[in-house]
């Protein structure tokens, strides 16, 4: 349904700097009623990836394309596409207005779009297909009156109006405490069985990626480097920096990797495999022994492709 081919965003460098290459080739596929979870850690380009699957960014090189069709840029087209593809953010990122109430929050999208059915109707359903029953019972209150986890539910609420087919979802539950994060996500898989609702998950956390997607993209430096199901990926997973990430979580066996070197910068990388820098297999001589030390220094793997199957980007 939706596919990023060789997609490469930047953004010109600071004070006269480097480019930055927050995303740095791409190819990823998004299918009807697939979650798939976006991992990696700070400032590897899932934001900026996120928003350019939106439309929100034009790539610099490379294409979006939807349903077949590449994204067209003209405001109209693009409003037409953010009624099927919504941006679900956290909302202590401030994607609640406080001075509005719930209904109106809801409703806003249906106006932007100029809906011309009951507009009452819609937002009731909205709301009660992201569990806050009965709806009108929050039409009129404000986003400090609720939780934490009522809020984020407006937030969702808000992007189910449209009834689109896509939510793009960036860390929406990273601020929650654990019992709220789970019932989001209960949410969130609830929503794609009844309304076949395919999603992007962007997070942080590896355990949530376990709990909700079908597949996982695990993104370092501006390039996916793994990808697979989330059971391939998780607990067989082949790349290094997967298996650096992985090794880290409270309850993984063994003793946590950890990776050497500084954190990386999208104005800077690395000729060959851009993790090698920091790789634990390069350094333990374990890449050197069989025999692809060099390959890991100079050349660059390949792009991955977009699909289901199992990758990984490591000489
Ligand atoms: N508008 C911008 N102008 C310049 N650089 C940017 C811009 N937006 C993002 N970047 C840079 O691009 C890189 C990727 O940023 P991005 O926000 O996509 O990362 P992220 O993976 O979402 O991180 P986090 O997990 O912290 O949200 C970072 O180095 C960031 O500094
Ligand atoms: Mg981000």
């Amino acid at each position: 349904m939706l596919r990023a081919e060789g997609l490469h965003v930047s953004f010109p460098g600071r004070h006269g700097g480097d480019t930055a290459r927050a995303v740095d080739g791409v190819d990823l596929d998004l299918r009807a009623g697939e979650i798939v979870a976006l991992v990696g850690e700070s400032g590897c380009g899932k934001t900026t990836l996120a928003r350019s699957l939106l439309g929100l960014l034009p790539p610099t090189a490379g294409r979006v394309t939807f349903d077949g069709r590449p994204l067209d840029y003209s405001s109209g087209a693009l409003r037409t596409y953010r009624k099927r593809v919504q941006l679900v953010l956290q909302d202590p990122s401030g994607s609640l207005n406080p001075r509005h109430t719930v209904y109106d929050a809801v409703a806003e999208g249906l106006r932007i779009h100029r809906y011309g059915g009951d507009e009452r109707a819609a937002v009731a359903e909205a709301l009660s297909r992201a569990g806050l029953r009965p709806a009108e019972r929050f039409f009129q209150r404000y986003p400090h009156e609720l939780s934490g986890g009522q809020r984020q539910r407006v937030v969702i609420a808000g992007a189910l109006v449209l009834e689109p087919k896509l939510l793009v979802a960036d860390e929406p539950v990273a601020s929650l405490d654990a019992s709220v994060r789970g019932e989001i996500l209960a949410l969130l898989l609830r929503l794609r069985d009844e309304l076949d609702l395919s999603a992007l998950v962007v997070t942080h956390d590896l355990g949530l990626a376990w709990n909700i997607a079908d597949r996982v993209a695990v993104m370092y430096l501006g390039r996916i480097v793994e990808t697979g199901s989330v059971e391939q990926v998780l607990s067989a997973p082949r790349h290094p920096y997967t298996q650096a990430l992985l090794s880290v979580l409270p309850d993984a066996p063994g003793e946590p990797v950890v990776l050497a070197g500084e954190p990386p910068d999208p104005s800077r990388i690395s000729a060959g495999c851009r993790f090698h820098a920091r790789c634990p297999v390069l350094a333990s001589g374990e890449a050197e022994r069989a025999g692809v030390a060099d390959a890991c220094l100079t050349r660059d793997p390949e792009i991955l492709g977009g699909g289901g199957e199992e990758q990984a980007a490591c000489h």
